[in-house]
């Protein structure tokens, strides 16, 4: 059993659930926080602060996968504030943050802003830190061009640049990353193509073996301008090896 004791934060999330395994499966002593009452975790709400101070005792490193886009501020900006103050206290010798690519290229978008302000807050704590930004998992474009499928015409920003990653390899990396010495900022990771929004869209109705029509709409305004320059990429670090279509055979195989 590796002699650390980790907690993971977000760790009944999409992402942080595959770093429990990843850690679990390499016999580390794990612990899951979890602001809801469910079983096997420890309880601990990053909105209020209230059993952080429990949760974070005996710990030595902290994955930080935790995150609320409904309410940043709270939960990631002023939560991580708290779980850095308990973390002091309780002497963690490692935290790992999981951030996004280009949080600081377009801070317009509200969650991302958010995002860059918490890696800031990390940055300047007394606890030794390692900050991993990711481009967005596979997984989350799925469930967006899900949803927009729901609606009588399928809609796409026109010329939003992504460069979707799965997120067990994002898991793969945090993990690395979560049993080695603090790093500081590490090179961004993305997945190993650049697509349109609307090309990923195209690619899941064809991967469905279903004939939708993909309505490519212009979105003004700075967060937009954004997404189209690029803001969310990072071309030269295509960490993922596991592209869109490739993950769109994985699903249909499950299903
Ligand atoms: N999704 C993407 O495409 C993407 C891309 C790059 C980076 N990231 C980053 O990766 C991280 C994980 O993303 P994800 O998509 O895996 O998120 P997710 O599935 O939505 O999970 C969020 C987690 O945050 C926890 N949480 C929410 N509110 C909380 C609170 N008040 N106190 C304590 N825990 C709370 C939830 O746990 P409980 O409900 O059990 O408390 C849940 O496990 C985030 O930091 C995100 O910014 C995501």
């Amino acid at each position: 059993m590796n002699a650390s004791k980790i907690l993971v934060t977000g760790g009944t999330g999409s992402l942080g659930s595959l770093v429990v395994d990843r850690l679990q499966t390499a016999d580390c002593n794990v612990q899951v926080l979890s602001h809801s009452k469910r079983p096997g975790t420890v309880q601990g709400d990053l909105l209020t602060g209230e059993g952080l101070e429990q949760a974070v005792e005996g710990i030595d490193v902290i994955v930080h996968c935790a995150s609320s886009p409904t309410n940043p501020r709270q939960v990631d900006v002023e939560g991580t504030r708290r779980l850095l103050q308990a973390a002091e206290r309780a002497g963690i010798s490692h935290i790992v943050y999981v951030s996004i690519v280009g949080v600081d290229r377009n801070p317009f978008y509200p969650y991302y802003g958010m995002k860059f302000e918490t890696e800031q807050i990390i940055e300047q704590a007394a606890i030794p830190w390692t900050i991993l930004r990711a481009t967005q998992f596979h997984e989350f474009a799925l469930t967006l061009i899900q949803f927009l499928d729901r609606l009588p015409i399928m809609l796409m920003p026109k010329g939003f640049l992504l460069q979707p990653i799965q997120a067990s390899e994002v898991a793969d990396r945090l993990v690395e990353l979560a049993l080695s010495t603090p790093a500081g900022r590490v090179t961004d990771i993305g997945g190993p193509e650049v697509w349109t929004a609307g090309d990923l869209a195209r690619a899941y109705f064809k991967a469905t073996g279903r004939k939708r029509n993909v309505v490519e709409v212009p979105i003004p305004g700075k967060i937009a301008q954004a997404f189209r320059s690029g803001a969310q990429l990072c071309p030269t670090q295509k960490y993922g090896k596991v592209g869109w279509n490739e993950f769109l055979r994985q699903l249909s195989k499950k299903e």
